[in-house]
């Protein structure tokens, strides 16, 4: 046993070799399909200065109250780790003129989140996702593609049985009207409601759309859908929307509490839920946001968007075999075992020159002796093993032995490439 000093904070994770495979299945799977989508990468910093995210997800959201760490620092502005990215990309798209030269900008990103929230299964404090921004567009066909693009990278993954629910969040001329109307409805019912519910009744009415309580959830149950309120324009969007997903056959529950948790949306919003994962049950979430570029200094121009939480996912994914049954490690093409110092130079310099072929090999380390290290060679899964003892080095040969069939021949150490195959 050693004697362990330091553990990770609560609610962060390591990610061993074995894990790493999935992971980077998810990430080839997004780098090779967002392109086809129009999507071009776009990585921004883990540290931003607070007030952006105080400003676009807004400062009564449960995400601004309560989950960012934040630095506070007296004489300058306080910075925090990102909660998300959707309000760091739009403040780079637009410190760094993109829509100047392009005024419509497809992004993706994929990256660590942090947010101080009580870590259970599927919720950290340090998570990762996957997301997509178009922005400068408000067609609500570019609405129904992100969603799609969303089905596509699932059916791709083998992610299944998870459900598309669909709200529309109106917009600054239609939310007032709708929020009095929530209101009204709730007032009566207020004593029935938890009291973080209670406090957001005057804050951010919203909010109580998103509590998860289950007394919350039964008060408001029937409460009047917001798509029942909207002003004409968000209505021909809502409608454009339904009409278009019917179209195209994608299916999707209409969700009249789906609030989502953060105040830039605008018209759609929807969220992608995996029923079988229990209390923190959605695999990602997105919407338009079409105040937020001009909320941040910029034209008034639309936005839409969606982040997927990679540990979600992969819980959600078909469990991997060990792949390669090595600790996520590729095996290598060939693993050399030496007799004596002088033969490890050797095949130090042989492993050297296949590396520089294209070829994985490896060889001991640990001063093992010739047994153990045949013990190693086995273990690492290599199809191959070299051995080198001083006789065959004197005449530029070594034992090549295939491991499947056991069988042994000498071959030149300067051929290896060729007998070891492509
Ligand atoms: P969000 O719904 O806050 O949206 O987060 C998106 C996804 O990130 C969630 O559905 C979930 O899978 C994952 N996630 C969030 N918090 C945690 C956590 N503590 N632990 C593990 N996974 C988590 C956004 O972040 C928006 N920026 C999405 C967006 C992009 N809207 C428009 N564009």
């Amino acid at each position: 046993m050693t004697d362990q000093k330091f553990q990770k904070p609560r609610g962060f994770a390591d990610l061993l070799p074995s894990e790493i495979p999935q992971w980077q299945e998810i990430e080839q799977t997004v780098r090779e399909l967002f392109p086809r989508y129009g999507y071009a990468e776009m990585r921004t910093p883990h540290l931003e200065h607070t007030e952006l995210f105080t400003r676009s997800i807004g400062d009564t959201t449960d995400i601004v109250e309560k989950e960012m760490f934040t630095i506070q620092r007296a004489d300058r502005k306080n910075l925090s780790l990102r909660p998300e990215i959707t309000a760091s990309l739009c403040r780079a798209v637009l410190e760094n003129h993109l829509l100047e030269s392009e005024p419509f900008q497809k992004l993706y990103y994929l990256g660590p989140s942090f947010r101080y929230e009580k870590p259970q299964k599927g919720r950290l404090r340090q998570f990762h996702q996957i997301g997509v921004e178009a922005i400068g567009a408000g067609d609500p066909m570019l609405d129904l593609e992100t969603i799609q693009l969303i089905g596509h990278l699932f059916d791709e993954l083998g992610i299944s049985g998870y459900d598309v629910h669909l709200n529309s969040m109106g917009c600054p001329a239609c939310r007032p009207a709708y929020r009095s109307v929530l209101k009204e409805a709730l007032e009566p019912r207020l004593e029935d409601l938890c009291e973080n519910c209670r406090r957001r009744f005057d804050r951010n009415v919203f909010r109580i759309l998103d509590c998860k309580r289950d007394g919350c959830r039964e008060q408001t149950r029937d409460i009047p859908a917001i798509y029942e309120h909207l002003c004409d324009e968000c209505e021909d969007h809502w409608e454009g929307l339904l009409a278009e997903a019917d179209r195209q056959d994608v299916a999707y529950t209409i969700d009249h509490r789906l609030a989502r948790g953060l105040d830039y949306y605008t018209k759609t919003v929807y969220e992608i839920r995996n029923p079988d994962l229990g209390a923190q049950n959605a695999l990602g979430g997105g919407g338009r946001y079409d105040g937020l570029i001009e909320e941040l200094g910029g034209d008034s121009v639309g936005g839409i968007g969606f982040a997927l939480g990679i540990e979600r996912m992969i819980l959600s994914m078909p469990s991997g075999e060990g792949e390669d049954g090595r600790d996520g490690a590729h095996a290598p093409d060939i693993y050399f075992v030496y007799i004596d110092d002088e033969c490890q130079r050797a095949v130090y310099q042989v492993a050297d020159r296949l590396r520089r072929n294209g070829y994985a090999a490896d060889l001991n380390y640990e001063g093992r002796s010739v047994k153990a290290q045949m013990r190693v060679a086995h273990r690492s899964g290599a199809p191959y093993v070299g051995i080198l003892g001083p006789d065959e080095l004197g005449a530029d040969e070594i034992t090549l032995k295939e491991m499947t069939s056991g069988e042994e021949r000498k071959v030149p150490l300067d051929e290896l490439e060729t007998k070891i195959g492509a």
